[in-house]
């Protein structure tokens, strides 16, 4: 089994890196739409403990994901260059900066609370901003515009590799099962 990219296949790191982020991301946009609707109170804090012990969890995760891409690089696309290709390489660009920009915002407006950011209700998070009212509204309103962001862009990845896969050129398979 090939743990490794080729210059024509997905190895299986980066796609299990892949949709486990795929399945993590979508979960806590679910989570993170939730609370947002919630006055904070006793009963519902280990919603908030838990979105952002996972939010954690995907800085991780896309930190080991850039690590990992430039020790194996990812593979050619398919099809001939083109607008179609370059639109797709700077929407994973886009991907990668929203999902190291948004955990921080959220680890920014949380450190403005003033209350300690934790991780698993066990691990005291170092706060990075200072605590102030204006501050946490700052940056939960950054945190906001950019989910949205992502939720537009998760919608349109989606789509376009739907549409290849339909087209018959093996995007979707190539992600799945590694090669067309
Ligand atoms: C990729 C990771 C993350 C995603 C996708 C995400 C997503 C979201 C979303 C969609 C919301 C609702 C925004 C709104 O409509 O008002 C939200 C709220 C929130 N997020 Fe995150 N988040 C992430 C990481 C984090 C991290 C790392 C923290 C803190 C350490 C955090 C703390 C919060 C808090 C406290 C709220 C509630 C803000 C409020 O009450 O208005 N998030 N998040
Ligand atoms: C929800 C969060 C998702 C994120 C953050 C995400 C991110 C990415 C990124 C950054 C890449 C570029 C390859 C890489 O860097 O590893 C990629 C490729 C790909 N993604 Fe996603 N993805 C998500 C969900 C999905 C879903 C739900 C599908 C299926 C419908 C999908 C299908 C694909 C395919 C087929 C490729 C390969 C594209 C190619 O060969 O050019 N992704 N994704």
């Amino acid at each position: 089994m090939a743990f490794r990219n080729t210059p024509d296949s997905f190895g299986l790191i980066t796609r299990v890196l892949h949709w486990a982020m795929a399945l993590l991301v979508l979960t806590m946009l679910a989570l993170g739409l939730r609370i947002s609707d919630m006055e904070p109170g006793l009963s519902n804090l280990w919603l908030y403990g838990l979105h952002k012990t996972l939010g954690f969890g995907v800085l991780t995760l896309i930190v080991l994901r850039l690590g990992w891409h430039l020790i194996s690089p990812v593979p050619k696309p398919i099809g001939p260059p083109g607008l179609a290709q370059l639109a797709a390489r700077a929407g994973h660009i886009l991907f990668y900066v929203l999902l190291i920009a948004i955990p921080i915002s959220g680890w920014a407006g949380s450190s403005a609370t003033g209350i300690d950011v934790m991780i698993a209700d066990r691990w005291v998070v170092q706060p990075i901003a200072e605590v102030s009212e204006a501050g946490e509204a700052f940056w939960f309103s950054v945190h906001e515009v950019l989910t949205k962001i992502l939720i537009g862009l998760i919608i349109v990845h989606m789509l376009a590799a739907l549409k290849r896969e339909l087209a018959g050129d093996g995007t979707l398979r190539r992600m799945i099962r590694g090669r067309v």
